[in-house]
């Protein structure tokens, strides 16, 4: 029923991907995403050495047999090549590259028989990475977490104008939390929806109980959260309101997809309620 070109590739039920996370991005919540249905991705940055990273390979294989991702972003990684011939030869078959262009390593992930997503902050650097190769793109706008573009602008805008221009797959992301999100931008475009924010309230994600409930307390109203959201251009988001979990973690900030955050779940209740609240979306659809 929710099958796009994304779901054929990946090999997975649902077109939910979990996005990357510095600092937490593990098995912890990738393997869980995974096993109900959607694409767990394993921050390659957050594990750091080819030894750490085959660890963690080795715990989410033990917690799911079906597909996950590993994410790579070159620029803060100086063993870059070497994590790619590591996650090649544990078989991984998919990847997501970040932050900076990523030619060099979406060729080697190709002709190993990797599918190579790239993800981008503009609709412009997504026009590239489809002349480059990659095989599907994420485009994330301003209203999401991460990198930040001085031309980014929003969700709304960068999905519409991606599917005139490309033909490869596009995900949305950015902004997107629940199943009004999901059917919007499946409606303007996207085969996937890419989600950062929302798994981070779920009770699997690696991170503390209170900043979880920070983010239920939260609102896209928070004057410190549209700081960081729409830093300057320029600005490294996280660098602008370093924040921080009482057990140490760091964690660079969640999104405006904060307002749809209301409780913890688990993260098969949130693909649950996001695939059921869609069904109902598409039934009254149909009726009229
Ligand atoms: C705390 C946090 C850390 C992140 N760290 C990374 C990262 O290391 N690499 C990366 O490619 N994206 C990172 N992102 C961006 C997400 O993968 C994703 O693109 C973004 O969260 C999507 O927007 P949303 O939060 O509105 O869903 C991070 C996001 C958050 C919230």
């Amino acid at each position: 029923m929710w099958q796009t070109r994304i779901t054929e590739m990946l090999g997975i039920e649902y077109p939910i991907i979990q996005g990357a996370y510095g600092g937490f991005g593990t098995s912890a919540i990738a393997g869980p995403v995974s096993e109900a249905g959607g694409l767990g991705i394993i921050t390659a940055g957050t594990l750091r050495t080819p030894a750490k990273l085959r660890e963690d390979i080795a715990r989410v294989r033990a917690m799911t047999d079906k597909p996950i991702g590993v994410n790579l972003s070159p620029r803060s990684m100086p063993n870059a090549d070497e994590i790619v011939e590591t996650i090649i030869k544990e078989g991984i078959k998919v990847v997501e590259t970040a932050g900076v262009s990523a030619e060099e390593y979406g060729k080697r992930l190709k002709e190993a028989g990797v599918v190579w997503i790239h993800k981008v902050a503009t609709v412009k650097h997504a026009v590239s990475a489809e002349k480059q190769g990659a095989d599907a793109v994420v485009i994330v706008g301003i209203e999401g977490a991460g990198h930040k573009s001085p031309i980014q602008v929003t969700t709304l805008i960068n999905i519409p104008m991606a599917a005139k221009l490309i033909k490869i797959p596009i995900i949305a992301a950015g902004g997107i939390g629940d199943a009004r999100g999901f059917m919007a931008a499946l409606a303007m475009g996207a085969e996937a929806v890419y989600l950062g924010t929302v798994f981070m309230a779920t009770k699997e994600c690696p991170i503390s109980d209170r900043y979880k409930q920070r983010m239920v307390d939260s609102s896209p109203f928070d004057p410190v959260l549209r700081a960081r959201v729409f830093a300057p251009p320029g600005a490294e988001a996280d660098e602008a309101v370093p924040e921080g979990d009482e057990a140490g973690t760091r964690i660079s900030g969640f999104s405006l997809a904060v307002s749809a955050v209301d409780k913890v779940v688990t993260v098969q209740e949130l693909i649950q309620d996001i695939i059921t609240g869609a069904e109902a979306i598409r039934r009254r659809w149909a009726l009229s």
